[in-house]
């Protein structure tokens, strides 16, 4: 049976191919809505570019809403020098998606589809946790219909100040609330994606699939591969938050440590970071599975199989 998820995002690179991921066509997951936040750019553009990935993966039946322009405190702030201007700079798409977002606002998708669900769903959440926060102020009770939150955020060291990564520093009161809400939270930080990098010759690996989806996903790569040279002196793009996907297509490919998370909010030098208590110096509530560990062979393998099962008629 196919396990239930909703995909909360603000693509970007990664998140495109985590929605690639998740939504091919014998996916043992069903991707029960695709809700977008401000993010990695506007949330009009992260929708745009949500749409646009949807159609290339010929997957224009599954629903897009609009989420959040702002996190709960803050101002916005984006990601363009890692995205570039659109958000996913690189493969040529269209300037007006034919697709079209749902006239309703993501939180009352996510509220309204877990309440219908009639199994448990988990919340997959790639970006800044603004909806999934303001769903838990507006509705406590959905806690009740989800089996995990699963988050690409956070880890032990930062990627946006020298503590806190992006999605995490973006909105920390969202991110507060989440982990403070009582769902097990399984979470994919930059100690486990930034192993899972996309270099050379990985990418060439992918140039040698025959489709469309293959050449979409390679001339994305090409661009993260470029941004993460410049700005952070890496070989290759890190695949973050395709990881939460390959989590729920095959565990077995992270270590997990049940932990506890609590995260900083109110200082300005620390503002976004996670405090994963993994010696359990407070002794206090597991609220998180945090991964400590990654088969990083066996996640290319897994990509390269999905990427094939894709076909162009
Ligand atoms: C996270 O920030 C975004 O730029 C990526 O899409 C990913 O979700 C990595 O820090
Ligand atoms: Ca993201």
């Amino acid at each position: 049976m196919s396990k239930k998820i909703i995909m909360d995002c603000d693509p970007g690179h990664d998140d495109a191919i985590a929605l690639i991921l998740a939504g091919a066509k014998n996916s043992s997951l069903d991707i029960l809505a695709v809700t977008t936040v401000a993010g990695n750019q506007s949330v009009e553009k992260n929708t745009k570019n949500a749409l646009n990935v949807l159609e290339v993966m010929g997957r224009g039946d599954i629903s897009v809403s609009v989420g959040a322009s702002r996190p709960l405190i803050k101002p916005a702030s984006f990601a363009s020098q890692i995205h570039g201007k659109s958000g996913l700079d690189g493969p040529k798409l269209p300037e007006v998606p034919s697709l079209k977002p749902t006239q309703s606002y993501a939180v009352d998708v996510i509220i309204e589809t877990l309440k219908q669900s009639e199994e448990p769903v988990t919340l997959v959440a790639t970006g800044p946790l603004t909806n999934i926060a303001t769903a838990l102020i507006k509705e406590p009770s959905i806690t009740q219909y989800l089996d995990s939150i699963t988050i690409m955020g956070g880890g032990t060291f930062g990627n946006w100040t020298p503590t806190a990564e992006f999605n995490i520093w973006v909105d920390a009161e969202a991110a507060k609330r989440v982990f403070d809400c009582g769902v097990p939270i399984n979470v994919f930080g930059l100690d486990v994606t930034h192993q899972v990098l996309a270099t050379d010759a990985i990418i060439n690996r992918f140039k040698t699939i025959d489709n469309q989806i293959a050449k979409f996903v390679v001339e994305l790569l090409e661009f993260f591969k470029s941004t993460y040279k410049t700005h952070f002196n890496m070989d290759g793009g890190p695949i973050h938050d395709a990881c939460t996907i390959l989590y729920l297509l095959e565990p077995s490919l992270f270590t997990m440590q049940h932990t506890h998370i609590d995260i900083e909010h109110h200082s300005a030098l620390t503002y976004g970071t996670m405090a994963i208590d993994l010696n359990d110096i407070t002794n206090g509530e597991k609220n998180a599975y945090f991964a400590t560990a990654v088969d990083v062979e066996r996640i290319w393998v897994i990509m390269e199989d999905i990427l094939k099962s894709y076909s162009d008629d």
